[in-house]
C-alpha cells in the first residue's frame, strides 16, 4: 500500500478538488427546446460554484445523430447546434475559470458515428483511403460474423455492409462504428483533435470507453464466462456470457494512452496542469491499476467504478476501498464514483437515507471524488414510460435502461422541474418527486436537505488537509454493519464511521472525539464518548479525534 501524502503543497487541482459531472441534454434548458445546452450550463455556474466543486466533466456536446445521444460523434471539433457553439463552448470555459473551476470534456475515441465523414468515405469502397481507418473483416464461409464477440449493448458486435460485402465492428451500438487505432494516419487524426481542445484550454479529458480501444488483431473468440456473477460489478446481460479476453484491453493499448499522456503532459505548465482520467470497466484492482502505466506514465486516473455497481454491504464496500488502495501504485492518486449517465441512481440503488451515507464516503475517501449531477440533491430513477425509452440498450433490453438516470434536473417545484420553460414538453420525463422536494429552490433554504448536506461535506473537505490528502487506514473489528476508517495528515485525524443497517448500531471505537459533521440532521454536534456514542439508522459521521487520545477499537 502507498499513500504519498508528504508532498501535499506539490498536489494538482485533479487530486485535491472534486469533479462534479454535467450531462448536458439534461442540466438546464436556455432556450425551450427541451433539451439541455450550453447556455444553461453557463447560466448556472454560480450554483456549482456554490456547491463548492472544483471541476466540471462535461459529457459530449458534439454534433450527433443520437443514436447515443453524443456518444456517436459527427464532428469532434464542433458543438451540436442544439446545444451551442464553439462560442458558447469559450464563454462555459471563461466562466468556469472565472470562477476558480475547471473543465474537463470528453474525448471519444473508440468510434465515430457511422454518419461522420470518415465512415461514409470508409464504406463507400473497399478501397477507399479510410477504409482502414475501421474494422473491417470477412464473413465465415457460411456468411455468420467472423467471430462471436458482443455489443455491449446486446447481439453480436458485427454489422454487415451489403455494399462493400464485409463486416464491420462495433463495441456499442451498429451506429458507432469502432476506430482502427492500428492504423498510425488514425492515431495522428486522433491526437489532433486533443490538440485542438487543448489549445482552446480545456483543463482535461474523460477518455471514453478507453478500455475498448484496441482489440485482438487475430480477431479469436472470446472463451464462456463461467465465474459466478459478481457483487461488485453490475450485471450486463447477455455480454456477461462471455470472458471479454479478446474484445476489449488489448496490452497495446497501454501504448496509447502513453501517447495520449504525453501529448496532455506538453500542454501542461505549472499554472495550468492538464489530466485525463479514462473510462476502465476493470474490478480486478491490479489488472485496473495498469492503466496508471509503467511508472504512471498512462492514464492519471483510471476511473474506478467499484462503487457504482457494489452491493451496500460492509464486507464488498470496504473490500472495494481495500482493494483499491492497495493496487494504486506508487505516486498513483484513487478516486471514486457512486454514479454517473450510465447507471442507476445511488439514490434508487440504496435509498435516500443510505444515499446520504453514501455521499459522506464519497467525500471522505483517498482520492478524487465525482460527484454526478443531481446526486447532490437525491434524485431518483426516472421513470419512463415504455413509448418514451430513448436509450439504445433500454430499447434492446429495458432492464438496463439508462434514461432513468439522465431525467431532466430538478432546479425547482415549478413546470418541467424548472428544467425548460413550461408549456414545452422535456426530452426525457422530469421526475415527478420534483414536485415533492426534490429540487434545489426547495432544499436550498433546508438546513437538513441533501443539498446542504452535500455543500457541508464539501466545505469540510476542502479545509481539511486529511481528507483531500491524508492517509486512509481501516478501522478493524468494527460491530457488524459498521464500517469505520481514519483519515489524517498531522494533526489533522478524522473518524469517518458509518452505519449500514436500518437499526441503531455502537461505533466500536473507544475515545473520545468532536462530532464534525453527521448524515442525520438530529445528531448533535460536539464532544462525544466514542464508547458509549450508537450510530443512527444508516448514518454516517465525521468525528475529530486528537492525536493524544487516538482510538482502540474494541475486539
Ligand atoms: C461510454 C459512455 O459513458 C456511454 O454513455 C456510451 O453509451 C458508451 N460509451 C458507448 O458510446
Amino acid at each position: 500500500m502507498t499513500q504519498d501524502t508528504q508532498n501535499i503543497q506539490n498536489i494538482q487541482w485533479w487530486q485535491r478538488g472534486v469533479i462534479y459531472q454535467v450531462y448536458p441534454r439534461s442540466f438546464y434548458d436556455s432556450d425551450g427546446d427541451g433539451l439541455g445546452d450550453l447556455n444553461g450550463l453557463i447560466a448556472k455556474l454560480d450554483y456549482l460554484r456554490d456547491l463548492g466543486i472544483d471541476a466540471v466533466w462535461v459529457s459530449p456536446f458534439y454534433p450527433s445523430p443520437d443514436a447515443d445521444f453524443g456518444y456517436d460523434v459527427t464532428d469532434h471539433t464542433a458543438v451540436d447546434p442544439r446545444l451551442g457553439d464553439l462560442a458558447a463552448f469559450d464563454r462555459l470555459l471563461a466562466g468556469l475559470h472565472d470562477r476558480g473551476m475547471k473543465l474537463i470534456i470528453d474525448l471519444v475515441v473508440t468510434y465515430v458515428s457511422d454518419q461522420h465523414p470518415w465512415f461514409i468515405e470508409a464504406r463507400a469502397s473497399r478501397t477507399s483511403p479510410k477504409r482502414d481507418w475501421f474494422l473491417w473483416a470477412d464473413a465465415k464461409p457460411d456468411g455468420s460474423p467472423p467471430n462471436n464477440w458482443l455489443s455491449a449493448f446486446g447481439g453480436s458486435g458485427w454489422q454487415w455492409d451489403s455494399a462493400t460485402g464485409q463486416y464491420y465492428y462495433h463495441s456499442f451500438t451498429a451506429q458507432q462504428p469502432d476506430l482502427n487505432w492500428r492504423n498510425p494516419d488514425l492515431q495522428a487524426a486522433m491526437y489532433e483533435i486533443a490538440r485542438f481542445w487543448l489549445e482552446r484550454g480545456v483543463d482535461g479529458f474523460r477518455i471514453d470507453a478507453a478500455h475498448w480501444i484496441l482489440k485482438d488483431p487475430d480477431l479469436r473468440d472470446n472463451p464462456p464466462n463461467t465465474a459466478p456473477p459478481s457483487d461488485v460489478a453490475r450485471s450486463m446481460g447477455e455480454y456477461d456470457t462471455q470472458l471479454h479476453l479478446y474484445d476489449k484491453g488489448h496490452p497495446n493499448c497501454h501504448a496509447v494512452f502513453a501517447a495520449y499522456r504525453r501529448l496532455i503532459d506538453s500542454y501542461s505548465t505549472p499554472e495550468h496542469p492538464r489530466f485525463a482520467v479514462g473510462e476502465i470497466h476493470v474490478f480486478d484492482w491490479p489488472e485496473w491499476a495498469k492503466y496508471y502505466g509503467e511508472n504512471l506514465t498512462g492514464l492519471h486516473m483510471p476511473f474506478n467504478f467499484g462503487l457504482v455497481g457494489a452491493a451496500w454491504r460492509v464486507p464488498v464496500i470496504r473490500g472495494v476501498v481495500e482493494g483499491v488502495e492497495a493496487a494504486v501504485p506508487a505516486g498513483g492518486w484513487p478516486n471514486y464514483v457512486l454514479g454517473n449517465h450510465d447507471e442507476p441512481r445511488i439514490a434508487g440503488r440504496i435509498g435516500r437515507v443510505a444515499a446520504r451515507a453514501a455521499m459522506l464516503l464519497l467525500l471522505t475517501l483517498r482520492g478524487t471524488p465525482t460527484i454526478y449531477q443531481g446526486d447532490e440533491i437525491g434524485m431518483e430513477n426516472g421513470i419512463i414510460p415504455p413509448d418514451r425509452i430513448l436509450d439504445p440498450w433500454g430499447k434492446f433490453n429495458p432492464a438496463m435502461n439508462r434514461d432513468v438516470a439522465r431525467t431532466p434536473f430538478q432546479w425547482s417545484a415549478g413546470p418541467n422541474a424548472g428544467f425548460s420553460p413550461a408549456g414545452g414538453q422535456t426530452w426525457l420525463p422530469t421526475h415527478p418527486n420534483a414536485d415533492s422536494g426534490v429540487n434545489v429552490a426547495d432544499q436550498e433554504p433546508d438546513p437538513a436537505s441533501m443539498l446542504n448536506l452535500t455543500r457541508a461535506l464539501l466545505r469540510l473537505r476542502r479545509g481539511s488537509v486529511a481528507l483531500y490528502g491524508g492517509t486512509y487506514q481501516t478501522i478493524p473489528h468494527t460491530p457488524e454493519d459498521v464500517y469505520a476508517y481514519l483519515r489524517s495528515h498531522g494533526a489533522d485525524r478524522l473518524l469517518i464511521v458509518l452505519n449500514f443497517a436500518a437499526d441503531s448500531r455502537p461505533v466500536g471505537v473507544r475515545g473520545s472525539g468532536d462530532v464534525l459533521l453527521s448524515t442525520d440532521p438530529e445528531r448533535p454536534s460536539g464532544t462525544v464518548d466514542l464508547a458509549a456514542l450508537r450510530l443512527h439508522p444508516h448514518e454516517g459521521l465525521i468525528i475529530k479525534i486528537g492525536a493524544e487520545i487516538g482510538y482502540n477499537s474494541l475486539p
